[in-house]
């Protein structure tokens, strides 16, 4: 059952990821949910992109004028889309999409105000491998970006790939490289870390593929609120590898409301480990250490 919050734009609704699936979303940055959208309802979706029905907005936000929707209709940037009954019940709400949004970003999430067109005629080249603008690199997970393909998207269309865990710090990758693929039938929808990094995939097809995008807010500071596993062992989670584990780790220590108390100790420390150890790492639960060095030198024009 999700609750509407129609006043401040929010919902609400049960948490439906386990503390291992949180885990493997710090470990992974994205989380690719396939064809969870009705066929109506992505059909109503591609019929709205392309000038197909008019526009119904529920309500007119009180800063807007009819022009003005006119307008945002009409640009790259088609956000009106998010005042349409259907396409909030069906595709903002969706419940799967809702529980994983709950899940990550806590209670009350911020419902997108923002959306961004990709349509591509295809075929056309792969992207260049790239961060978007304005990443952050850090432990925290104040906003999520949902990538939403209305019609079926095999590899043929160029859907979005991603470079698994690369959310955590800057990644280079040559355009041979390939990442993994968001390919998915028609109503796949896309969680990610805004900072991982993507790029639009090559498409060999013919024909107009639609792609949209927007982000959804944290309201409240981060908890552990998703679904609780009785036997989940923050000492023997498996983290990650040499130069990963510290910063998965300190994620989701973050999501789980105990970022300030997150230190460790290097080497061979807690929260690496390795399947052949014969006892749990040492380093675990200390109050003195170390944080990541997430800012690095970065040139993303943020100071630390
Ligand atoms: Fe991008």
């Amino acid at each position: 059952m999700i609750k509407h919050n129609e006043v401040d734009r929010s919902f609400d609704c049960k948490p439906t990821l386990t503390d291992s699936q949180v885990l493997e979303f710090c470990h992974n940055g994205f989380l690719v949910l396939k064809g969870v959208v009705d066929d109506e309802t992505n059909q109503l979706t591609c019929a709205y992109l392309n000038g197909e029905i008019p526009s119904n907005p529920s309500f007119i936000p009180k800063s807007l004028t009819n022009e003005d929707l006119d307008r945002i209709r009409n640009s790259h940037e088609p956000s009106t889309l998010l005042l349409e009954r259907w396409f909030i019940k069906n595709v903002l709400l969706n419940s799967q999409l809702a529980g994983a949004l709950r899940s990550l970003l806590g209670k009350n999430v911020g419902l997108p105000v923002l959306v961004s067109r990709h349509t591509t005629e295809c075929p056309s080249p792969t992207q260049g491998w790239h961060h978007d603008a304005d990443h952050i690199f850090g432990p925290e997970l104040n906003f999520l970006e949902v990538f939403y393909y209305p019609q079926d998207t095999p590899e043929k269309m160029g859907p979005t790939e991603v470079v698994p865990g690369s959310h955590i710090t800057r990644t280079h990758r040559e355009a041979e490289d390939k990442g993994v693929s968001a390919a998915g039938p028609a109503g796949t929808l896309s969680i990610h870390s805004q900072s991982i990094l993507h790029r639009k995939g090559e498409s060999t097809a013919t024909g107009t593929r639609h792609m949209i995008k927007y982000d959804y807010w944290r309201t409240v500071p981060p908890q552990r609120d998703w679904i609780v596993e009785p036997n989940f062992d923050f000492q023997k989670a498996h983290y990650g590898h040499h130069g990963t584990a510290r910063y998965i780790a300190h994620m989701f220590y973050w999501l789980c409301g105990k970022g300030e108390e997150y230190r460790i100790i290097g080497g061979q420390g807690w929260p690496w480990s390795s399947v052949n150890q014969i006892g749990p790492s040492y380093g675990f639960a200390k109050t003195e250490g170390y944080l990541p060095n997430w800012r690095k030198n970065n040139s993303d024009d943020y100071a630390s």
